[in-house]
C-alpha cells in the first residue's frame, strides 16, 4: 500500500531546515567577522547575502513548500537573512570607522614642520634705483623714452655734436658692433636718446631715459664696461639754467634727503653750451672736510663735493639737427650714472658687487620685486 498522500518531501527542502540553516549563518558570522578589511567584506557580502549565496538560494526553495509549511521555512529565512545582513552593516561600519581613523593619522599634516621655502629672486637695486629716479621725473611730468643699446654711430655721437676728429670721441673708447667702420657702436651714453627723443615727439619735451650704456673700460672698483645712465631732456619756450638747477636741486633731495646741495661747475660737453659738471654735496663729511686736516674724508678727498654727472643748456646745434626751432626753443640736459648714485646713496663702494651677482650683496637692499 502506498503511503498516504502527503504533498511535504522533507527530503526536496533539507536546505530550509533549521540545522542547514543555522550553520549557513554561522558560516556567514565568522567570514565576516573574519574580514580584515572593508574589500574583503565585500566579497564576503556576496558570497554570503548575494544572488547566488547559499542562504539567498535555501530562500527560493520556499516557493517549492507545501503552503503550511511555507510560512514557518519563511520566518525562519527571514531571521536567518536579517542575522546576516546585520552582521554585515555593523561590521561595515566598524570597517570604516577604523579606515578613517587610520586616515586622519596616516594623512595628518604637520603644520608646524619647517617648510623646504625656495629662495625668492629679487630685483638688481640698479634696476630698483633707476625706477626710483624715473619716477621723480614722471611726478614733475616726464615721460620714459627709450633708444637702442647697439646704436647709430651718428645718433651717438654726430648728431650730439662730437665730429670724427673730436677728442671726445677718442675720450669714450667704444665698442663698435662689427668693425670700426660698421657705423653701429654700443652706446656710450644714454644722451642719443636726446635726439631721438626729439625727432619722435612734438614740442614741448620733457622725457628721462634710463639705460645701458657701454664703454671699454676694464672691471674695477670704480670702472665697469657696461653700467647704467639717466639722461634728462626739457625742451620748450623760456627753458633757463635755472629750470636745470631747481630740476637737479629736487632729485638731489629725493634721493639723498632734504637739505643736500649741489654744485653746477662749469665744464665741457659737445652737445650742451653752456656746460656744467654735476657735484652732489659730499654725503659723509658733508663739507666739514674741506681745509681742515683733522678731520679727512677718504670719500670726496675732503674736497666737499663729488661729481655725479654732467648738464647744460641744449647746444643749439642739436636741436638743429633735430628741426626745432632755436629762436623759440631752448632745452636742458643732463646725465648721470645710476651705479655712482647707488654707491652714494647706499655706501657701495666696491662696483664690482653691482655686476657679481652674489645675492648677498642684493639682498641687504630688500627683496623688493
Ligand atoms: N653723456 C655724458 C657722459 O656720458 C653726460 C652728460 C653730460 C649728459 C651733459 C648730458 C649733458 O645730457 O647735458 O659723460
Amino acid at each position: 500500500m502506498s503511503a498516504p498522500n502527503n504533498p511535504y518531501d522533507p527530503v526536496g527542502v533539507a536546505s530550509l531546515e533549521a540545522e542547514a540553516v543555522d550553520s549557513m549563518v554561522a558560516e556567514a558570522l565568522a567570514a565576516i567577522a573574519a574580514a580584515p578589511d572593508l574589500g574583503e567584506l565585500k566579497a564576503v557580502r556576496l558570497a554570503h547575502a548575494g544572488d547566488r549565496s547559499p542562504l539567498a538560494l535555501a530562500n527560493r526553495e520556499i516557493a517549492a513548500l507545501p503552503p503550511a509549511a511555507k510560512a514557518e521555512a519563511g520566518k525562519r529565512m527571514g531571521a536567518a537573512r536579517a542575522s546576516v545582513r546585520d552582521a554585515l552593516d555593523s561590521r561595515q561600519a566598524d570597517l570604516e570607522a577604523e579606515r578613517d581613523a587610520r586616515v586622519l593619522v596616516e594623512e595628518a599634516v604637520d603644520v608646524t614642520l619647517p617648510t623646504r621655502r625656495s629662495r625668492r629672486g629679487a630685483r638688481h637695486p640698479l634696476t630698483t634705483l633707476m625706477e626710483r629716479m624715473c619716477d621723480v621725473f614722471i611726478a614733475m611730468g616726464y615721460e620714459v623714452a627709450e633708444g637702442p643699446e647697439a646704436e647709430a654711430e651718428w645718433f651717438n655721437f654726430d648728431a650730439l655734436n662730437v665730429p670724427p676728429d673730436h677728442p671726445a670721441r677718442t675720450m669714450q673708447d667704444t665698442f663698435f658692433v662689427g668693425n670700426e667702420s660698421s657705423g653701429v657702436v654700443l652706446r656710450t651714453q644714454t644722451s642719443p636718446i636726446q635726439l631721438r627723443a626729439m625727432l619722435a615727439r612734438d614740442l614741448p619735451i620733457y622725457v628721462v631715459a634710463p639705460g645701458r650704456v657701454f664703454r671699454t673700460d676694464e672691471l674695477d672698483a670704480t670702472h665697469t664696461p657696461v653700467f647704467h645712465q639717466i639722461e634728462g631732456l626739457a625742451v620748450d619756450e623760456g627753458i633757463t639754467m635755472a629750470h636745470l638747477r631747481g630740476t637737479l636741486e629736487h632729485l638731489a633731495e629725493a634721493m639723498f634727503g632734504a637739505g643736500v646741495h649741489i654744485r653746477l661747475r662749469p665744464s665741457y660737453f659737445p652737445f650742451t653750451e653752456p656746460s656744467a659738471e654735476l657735484d652732489l654735496e659730499c654725503f659723509v663729511c658733508r663739507g666739514a672736510s674741506v681745509g681742515n686736516p683733522d678731520a679727512p674724508c677718504r670719500t670726496c678727498g675732503s674736497e666737499g663735493w663729488i661729481e655725479w654727472g654732467g648738464c647744460g643748456m641744449v647746444n643749439p646745434r642739436v636741436l638743429r639737427a633735430a628741426g626745432i626751432d632755436t629762436d623759440r626753443y631752448s632745452g636742458f640736459a643732463f646725465g648721470m650714472g645710476v651705479e655712482r648714485t647707488l654707491m652714494f646713496r647706499h655706501g657701495v663702494t666696491d662696483m664690482r658687487d653691482m655686476v657679481e651677482g652674489d645675492v648677498r650683496f642684493t639682498e641687504a637692499f630688500g627683496v623688493e620685486v
